[in-house]
């Protein structure tokens, strides 16, 4: 007799929370549509998604220990990124906004001492608990929208202990709220008054001291230029980039926002994560992004709060393959507006993204512009559980209406913070 035992092996999961009687929207094939499960659970342990598909198929668990929660058919999405913001800063614009009314451009309210450098002086003159204070209900507003990532820009201080300050308010945050905070040095984002006449001591200051004092005390983990006629050329934007690399940071830019400066294609050439805003990118410029896998960033709210007409070349982006992310830019100069539910509607109503695509730019796409495509913005196992719940009866629900809060619960690192 043939004395071989053969067993079919169960393996009992532990669980700690499982969601039961959910869609899911899992976001993990960008660009092929919303990744969809109908009739799913999905299971979280130690802060990780650690099982998800359709709930006819659950392996065994061990129902004493985890938490079962019955979704009501809501819909799961990865929790949404929003990942170009400068939403530190000091003072408002309000009265830029009756000059642009009135017939000023965007660029001439910069160059007669206005824009950027306006919102320098209000941020200098803030100490660190009024800047904590004014950009606290700014990101509560995106957390209460479902937003689980948010990164931040520098770029109104100009000098080493107004950027540092900036900064350390941006990583302040994340003590306040549940939300993971990507903090990006934009130190050349204009020029102080105080450099008036010397963009290139500017410059020498950025890369020699600031940029190393930042590294050193690890405040960032990208370096930004806004490379533009009214920002910094290309030679001063190259010399960043070399510093930056130096350094070990991540490389981002500003570029093709008013003019085609070819910012993106230098970008592209020190294998930057991203390009944003790049209404005026070309297809040359699109090209150098596809082959050096970057991430287009489309800000839609500063294209319609500036009354921008060009737009971005989507059909091009998408004839080569560049992933797009869709952001906020909450800014006090160019948009200062707090809702990635609106960008989402913009980015479809605006720039004829299908809403899948808008989706896929707060979510996927949004994880890679920062660098954090293996560990956000999709349901997948052994992706940080950061999860949306939504009141929605369809994912392009997220992108239709506007107005009305859909969210029903939030859950960052495995914890239901909402
Ligand atoms: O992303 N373009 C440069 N920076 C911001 C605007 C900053 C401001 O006007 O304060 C932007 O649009
Ligand atoms: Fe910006």
């Amino acid at each position: 007799m043939n004395n071989t035992i053969t067993s079919t092996q169960t393996v009992t999961h532990h669980w700690q929370t499982l969601w039961l009687n959910v869609n899911l929207a899992t976001m993990t094939e960008a660009g092929a549509g919303y990744g969809e499960v109908t009739g799913a659970a999905l299971a979280i342990s130690a802060g990780k998604i650690v099982w998800l598909g359709k709930e006819a198929n659950l392996p065994e668990y061990k129902k004493s220990e985890v938490d079962i929660i019955d979704g009501q058919g809501r819909w799961l999405t990865p929790g949404l990124i929003d990942c170009h913001t400068h939403l530190v800063y000091g003072g408002n614009r309000a009265n830029e906004f009756e000059m642009r009314l009135q017939g000023k451009s965007y660029q001439e309210i910069a160059q007669a001492g206005g824009g950027i450098v306006s919102t320098v002086k209000a941020t200098r003159a803030a100490t660190e608990d009024e800047l904590l204070g004014s950009a606290l209900p700014r990101l509560t507003a995106l957390h209460q929208q479902g937003v689980t990532t948010v990164e931040i820009k520098s770029g109104y201080g100009l000098d080493l202990k107004n950027e540092m300050k900036m900064l350390n308010v941006a990583g302040e945050l994340a003590k306040h709220l549940p939300v993971t905070i990507k903090r990006t040095f934009l130190g050349a984002h204009a020029l102080p008054t105080e450099f008036k006449d010397d963009a290139d001591g500017y410059i020498a200051l950025v890369c020699h001291q600031m940029i190393p004092a930042i590294a050193k005390e690890k405040l960032a983990d990208s370096v930004d230029v806004f490379c533009e006629n009214i920002g910094f050329n290309l030679l001063q934007t190259e010399r960043i980039f070399t510093a930056a690399q130096q350094y070990k940071l991540a490389i981002k830019v500003h570029a093709e926002q008013l003019s085609d400066l070819g910012g993106t294609e230098l970008a592209a050439k020190y294998q930057a994560l991203s390009s944003e805003h790049v209404e005026f990118l070309s297809e040359q410029g699109v090209k150098a992004m596809s082959a050096a896998n970057m991430t287009a960033v489309l800000l839609p709210g500063a294209f319609y709060f500036l009354r921008e007409t060009q737009l971005p070349p989507i059909e091009l982006l998408r004839k080569h393959d560049v992933a797009m992310a869709i952001a906020t830019d909450v800014n006090p100069g160019s948009s200062p507006i707090c809702s990635l539910q609106l960008m989402l509607n913009m980015a479809c109503t605006l720039f004829k993204l299908t809403p899948s695509e808008a989706l896929a730019g707060v979510t996927c796409h949004a994880a890679k512009a920062l660098g954090l495509s293996t560990s956000k913005g999709q349901l997948s196992v052994g992706f940080d559980a950061d999860i949306a719940v939504w009141n929605i009866s369809q994912p392009a629900e997220l992108c239709y209406q506007f107005g009305v809060n859909p969210l029903s619960a939030l859950i960052q690192n495995g914890q239901q913070v909402i």
